[in-house]
C-alpha cells in the first residue's frame, strides 16, 4: 500500500483501522454457505478492554462473523487471530480460551432453574469454590438472577431471559465476549437496560466485548468503535462520532 492510499484508509477509517493492540482479529476471512458468499474478505477486530460493535442491514454477515469466530461457519479463506496466535481450536474448546459467545436469541434452557442455566456456563471447569465465586459475582451484577434463582428459566420474561444468557456467557470468565444482538425484540426501556449492563460488564469485569447489534442508537452509545457491514463487506470502521458523521448508515440501510 503506498502511503496516499494509507492516509486515505486512516481518514476512512476513524481510529478503526490499525490492527495493534487487537486481541481478537479476522484477517481477510471470506465465508461461503454454497453460492451465498455471507463474508467476502473482512478485516476487523477488538482490543483489549474495547467493546467494538458490528452493525448493517439483515443478511449483511454480522452473525458470521462471531460464528467465524467460534469455528461455525464454512471459512473458505483468512484467518482469526486471538493473541496474535491462529485461532483453530475446536468450538468447544474455544471458551476455555477465554472466549465466550451468546448467540442471537437468547438460547436459555427453559426446563432449567436459572442456577442451573448460568451453572452450564462453566460445565468444564470442575473447582467448586471457584464455580461458586463466579455464580455470586453473576448474580451481584444482575440481581434479578439472584431472587429467582431456584426459578425455572421459562417463568422469566424475555429480558430477565437475555440477562441469564449474559450471566451464563460471564461464567465461563471470558477475556472476551460475543455478543449477537442482545436487544432483539425487548421493549424500549428493557434494552436499555441491557445496554447498561453491556457497559457495566466491560467497566466493572474490563471483558472486551463484540456486540453485534440493529439497534444503531443505542450501541453508538455503548461502544468505543464500531463497523458497519454491507453484503458481506466492511463499509465503515471508526468511532461512533465517525459514524454519526457519515450517511454510511443511511446508505446501506435504506440502500440510498
Ligand atoms: N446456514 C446458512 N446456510 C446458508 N446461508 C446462510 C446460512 N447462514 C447465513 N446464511 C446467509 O449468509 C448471509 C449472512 O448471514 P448472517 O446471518 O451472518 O447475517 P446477519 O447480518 O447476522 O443478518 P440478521 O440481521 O438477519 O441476523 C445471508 O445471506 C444469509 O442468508
Ligand atoms: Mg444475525
Amino acid at each position: 500500500m503506498n502511503t496516499a492510499e494509507k492516509t486515505t484508509t486512516a481518514q476512512n477509517a476513524g481510529n478503526g483501522s490499525s490492527t495493534d493492540g487487537m486481541i481478537l482479529r479476522l484477517a481477510n476471512i471470506s465465508v461461503h454457505y454454497g453460492a451465498v458468499v455471507a463474508l467476502d474478505g473482512v478485516s476487523l477486530g477488538v482490543r483489549k478492554g474495547e467493546v467494538v460493535a458490528v452493525m448493517g442491514p439483515n443478511g449483511a454477515g454480522k452473525s458470521t462473523v462471531l460464528r467465524a469466530i467460534m469455528g461455525l461457519a464454512p471459512v473458505v479463506a483468512g484467518e482469526v487471530y486471538w493473541h496474535q496466535q491462529r485461532l483453530a481450536a475446536a468450538t468447544h474448546e474455544i471458551v476455555k480460551e477465554g472466549i465466550s459467545f451468546v448467540p442471537q436469541g437468547r438460547r436459555v434452557f427453559t426446563h432449567l432453574t436459572i442456577e442451573e442455566n448460568l451453572e452450564m456456563g462453566c460445565l468444564y471447569l470442575h473447582d467448586r469454590a471457584e464455580k461458586e465465586r463466579r455464580l455470586d459475582a453473576v448474580m451481584e451484577l444482575f440481581p434479578i438472577l439472584h431472587q429467582k434463582r431456584r426459578d425455572l428459566a421459562s417463568q422469566m420474561s424475555g429480558g430477565q431471559q437475555q440477562m441469564l444468557a449474559l450471566g451464563r456467557g460471564l461464567m465461563a470468565g471470558p477475556e472476551a465476549l460475543l455478543l449477537d444482538e442482545p436487544t432483539l425484540g425487548l421493549a424500549p426501556i428493557v434494552v436499555k437496560e441491557v445496554f447498561q449492563k453491556v457497559s457495566e460488564i466491560n467497566e466493572r469485569l474490563k471483558t472486551t466485548i463484540f456486540v453485534v447489534e440493529h439497534n444503531i442508537k443505542g450501541v453508538l452509545d455503548i461502544v468505543h468503535r464500531a463497523y458497519v457491514l454491507e453484503k458481506g463487506r466492511v463499509v465503515h470502521d471508526g468511532t461512533p462520532q465517525s459514524v454519526r458523521e457519515t450517511d454510511i448508515l443511511t446508505q446501506v440501510f435504506l440502500g440510498s
